[in-house]
């Protein structure tokens, strides 16, 4: 192991939010806000499989023993930072494929979501709508232990519905 340093927070983290550029930070804050709607504390920080392998392989080692409970990982280009972060850990690992190439994100999407199997990482959709499902994906894992968590995922999927419905009524009566 080398000497990384992770970013330190009042709150224990919950959830690690990692990004292979900092330049995936406008993608990977829909992450995080949707974290931060349902009080689960969080942590962001920058490592790249390919540019500091050792930091990405050093963070996901000591997640676990620094308190996180599931990594959310986006990068874009031959994205490789999810699986890298799922072979250095048994965390749940959920992987953001960024639409930052030439190719919209069809080749992040693709290194992320076609692990070998023995090394799972759940992919979500590509960019800002992929890290906002992240980010309400981890909290559904950590409800599974947390009731009253659960219980904002409830109240935030009626809220959902209720916005439909009044979608609906405006185009109803518009007609
Ligand atoms: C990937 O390369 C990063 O995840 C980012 O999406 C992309 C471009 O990185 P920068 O050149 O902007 O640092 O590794």
């Amino acid at each position: 192991m080398t000497d990384q340093h992770f970013p330190a927070s009042k709150t224990t983290p919950m959830v690690g939010i990692i990004m292979g550029s900092d330049s995936d930070l406008s993608v990977m804050q829909a992450a995080a806000d949707a974290l931060k709607s349902f009080g689960i504390p969080c942590e962001m920080t920058v490592a790249s499989a390919h540019r500091s392998p050792a930091r990405a392989a050093d963070y996901a080692a000591t997640a676990r023993e620094r308190g996180l409970k599931t990594i959310i990982a986006g990068a874009g280009h031959a994205a490789h930072l999810a699986g890298v972060l799922a072979a250095h850990t048994t965390l749940p690992v959920i992987g953001v494929p960024i639409d930052s190439s030439c190719l919209k994100g069809w080749d992040a999407l693709l290194a992320t979501v076609q692990m070998p199997p023995g090394i799972p990482v759940a992919t979500m959709a590509i960019g800002k709508s992929g890290a906002r499902n992240a980010g309400i994906f981890a909290a559904q894992m950590i409800a599974l232990a947390d009731p009253d968590l659960s219980r904002k995922l409830d109240d935030f999927k009626d809220k959902m519905a209720e916005q439909v419905a009044e979608k609906a009524r405006k185009i109803e009566n518009a007609q």
